[in-house]
């Protein structure tokens, strides 16, 4: 599944194009896109694919398209302090996304079949929360995994406002995934080959809409061969924050303010729409058939109707630079990551600073 948008060079170029196709219409899920890379979640060997509308599997690790991921970050509608569950969370790459929307005072748990899965998408996170550019700009929650069949938890459970099923669901296991949801929660589901948003609106009643027709494997079944009682998987417990922990949220909250008080505009992200327009002539758009990638070459026509486009909105972007007091930024300054730069200025002991950095490595 995939396809649908022209191949990125990398992730903000992916991004780019699945904003002009209109797979990503808000500015909050465009954060999170641009924020988590696609490419720090693939196999070294195969990172170049990594910026391409295609699904990804090697081994048990696997990954949908990314205007499948665009579809659904859109269609859970998601807020500052909501709780999500993940059923099928892979490699953890949507769940971080998710989690920078939630913020600190969120949940955010996710199930996952395969050991293997589970253990990767924890190291991913971790490389993310030590090493990520973005993660000093968001407050995070933080996804927890557990291994387990999501067919299989615990009936007596607590209910989300969000949940995703990463795989594909039969007809027989809608009700169980709509029993999870909270009043006014709000399920994303690939069902019989559409994706599906489906609202809880009271206790007994829910309301589905269809929003892309879709290919998924399906979810695994419960494995009922030798007749045993199934094991039921325990989610993660739903934790309070420890006043320490939430003395470093509000410290770099404020610190935060401050900053984007001082120089608000060194905090905008980098305009790279003139460098991708620039170079759409250029790319082709793939399209999966069956296992191949087939490259799909512009029409002579197109071609000409994308330059003169291209012609146009460069003669628009040095008129509204000409017009423009603001001094873009150089690029060295946009690397600047401000908050630690602050953190690390303060009368603190290493320690206290340390914590109050993640322990970060950069
Ligand atoms: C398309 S992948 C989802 C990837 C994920 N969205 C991500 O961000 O990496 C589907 C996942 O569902 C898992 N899965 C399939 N059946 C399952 C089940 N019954 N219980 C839990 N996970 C299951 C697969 O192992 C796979 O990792």
């Amino acid at each position: 599944m995939g396809g649908a948008v022209s191949a990125g060079e990398d992730n903000d170029d992916l991004i780019d194009n699945l904003k002009e196709a209109k797979y990503i219409r808000s500015e909050q899920v465009e954060q999170a896109f641009r924020a988590v890379d696609r490419g720090d979640y693939y196999l070294d060997t195969y990172r170049e694919n990594a910026y391409k509308d295609l699904a990804w599997k090697n081994g048990n690790l696997h990954l949908s398209a990314p205007c499948i991921y665009s579809e659904v970050m859109e269609a859970l509608t998601l807020r500052q302090g909501l709780s999500f569950l993940n059923l099928g969370s892979g490699t953890g790459y949507l769940s971080t996304m998710v989690g920078l929307i939630l913020g600190p005072f969120g949940v955010n748990h996710g199930v996952e079949l395969h050991k293997d899965v589970v253990e990767y998408a924890k190291e991913r996170l971790e490389i993310f929360i030590k090493n990520s550019d973005s993660f000093d700009k968001f407050e995070f929650c933080e996804p927890k995994f557990v291994v387990g069949n999501c067919l299989e938890i615990a009936s007596d459970s607590h209910q989300y406002d969000r949940i995703y099923c990463g795989a594909g669901v039969q007809k027989d296991h809608e009700n169980y995934m709509k029993i999870m949801l909270k009043v006014g929660g709000i399920l994303v589901v690939p069902i019989e080959d559409q994706l599906t948003q489906i609202t809880r609106t009271g206790q007994s009643s829910w309301e589905s809409k269809d929003i892309l027709a879709v290919s998924f494997a399906p979810l695994v079944q419960q494995n009922r061969a030798d007749c045993s009682k199934p094991e039921t998987v325990e989610l993660p417990p739903v934790t309070i924050r420890s006043l320490q922990d939430l003395s470093r949220i509000y410290i770099r909250r404020a610190l935060r303010s401050l900053i984007d008080e001082a120089s608000p505009a060194t905090q905008r992200v980098p305009h790279k729409r003139r460098r991708r327009r620039c170079r759409r002539g250029r790319i082709s758009t793939y399209v999966f058939v069956g296992n191949q990638l087939i490259p799909q070459p512009m029409e002579s026509e197109e071609e000409d109707r994308v330059e003169q486009e291209i012609k146009e909105e460069v003669e628009e972007e040095d008129e509204e630079k000409e017009g423009s007091e603001e001094q873009p930024l150089k690029p060295e300054e946009l690397r600047i990551n401000l908050l630690r730069e602050k953190i690390l200025s303060l009368p603190l002991p290493d320690a206290l600073k340390a914590y109050l950095l993640h322990y970060r490595e950069k």
